[in-house]
């Protein structure tokens, strides 16, 4: 275990050097242990997407320094096919990520290009559809074009789980799905960290799967990370929301709103089963124990 991600002083500014320039990120700093899921969250515009773009040489720094596994990506002679493998990007918009005519083309593309046997290619396609909740048998020779929002959005997915990357990195992973289709990429994303091991990093603006998911927030604002820490610590402190305008879980809204009634619960419950027993705790007479939740 080590630090798999270390980002000093991040600075980047689009179209330099012209009129239209505009500064994305501002000094950004962070860093991001193997193993973890981190949710990155901020307003629309705070440079989330640009941040992430960096991790898998898709930007390169422009000042500061990023560092992935070891490698400076500032080095002249990085290997950038390597980074790419070791850091699959799953893009916002999942038209930018489709290219190829037919789904599994598309998905084989990647390890097409790594020369791996065509037996293999095939293994990879079938494991990272099914892993992106897609039949192969029934997906594999769809064209691209003619797929639904969220279709699209897990053949991007499957194309770079189909590298196997040791990080994975996804830019709001969830816009668009309906609450079925949601709850199982979550649960996947899970097992991805969990079972697969692989390192997480997520862009949401959903912060029930933010607090359900993430070991560690990130919060950015106007180009730079203003505040970080567990969900607990990030949801569970008021001054921390209000001052950076952050949404809280609505568990975490009604713990609010029930402190502010003169209440003593604990605001940093915000899991499902926590908050339901925080509302149990204050519905007993003083001194009955709880015995948990669900009862
Ligand atoms: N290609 C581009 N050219 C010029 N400016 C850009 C470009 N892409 C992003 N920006 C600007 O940089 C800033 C950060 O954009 P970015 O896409 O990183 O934000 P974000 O936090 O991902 O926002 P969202 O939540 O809406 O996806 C924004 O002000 C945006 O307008
Ligand atoms: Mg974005």
């Amino acid at each position: 275990m080590g630090t798999v991600i270390e980002v000093e002083d991040l600075r980047y500014t689009y179209m330099e050097n012209t009129p239209l320039a505009h500064q994305a990120l501002a000094g950004v700093q962070l860093s991001v242990e193997e193993g973890e899921c981190v949710a990155i969250i901020g307003h629309t515009g705070s440079g989330k997407s640009t941040l992430i773009q960096h991790f898998n040489g898709l930007l390169r720094p422009q000042q500061g320094r990023v560092r992935v596994d070891g490698q400076d990506l500032s080095d002249p002679g990085l290997d950038l096919k390597g980074l790419r493998r070791k850091v699959g990007l799953v893009f916002q918009n999942p038209e930018d990520q489709l290219f190829e005519k037919w789904v599994g083309d598309d998905v084989a593309f990647g390890p097409l290009k790594m020369g791996l046997p065509l037996k293999e290619v095939r293994d990879r396609v079938r494991w990272a559809m099914e892993m992106a909740g897609l039949s192969f048998e029934a997906m594999k020779d769809r064209p691209t074009y003619a797929l639904s929002g969220g279709q699209k959005r897990k053949v991007a997915l499957a194309g770079v789980l189909a590298l196997r990357p040791k990080v994975l990195v996804l830019d709001e992973p969830t816009a668009g799905l309906d609450p079925r289709s949601r709850k199982e990429l979550l649960g996947r994303i899970e097992g991805f960290n969990r079972r697969e091991k692989m390192t997480v990093i997520f862009v949401s603006h959903n912060m029930e799967e933010v607090a359900c998911l993430a070991d560690r927030i990130f919060v950015m604002a106007a180009g730079q990370i203003v505040a970080q820490g567990t969900p607990r610590e990030i949801f569970g402190n008021r001054e921390v929301l209000l001052q950076h305008r952050i949404g809280a879980p609505e568990t975490v809204e009604i713990l609010y709103r029930i402190q502010g009634l003169g209440y003593p619960v604990d605001v940093g419950a915000y899991e499902l089963d926590s908050a339901a027993a925080e509302i149990v705790s204050i519905l007993r007479p003083q001194g009955v124990k709880s015995h948990g939740p669900g009862i």
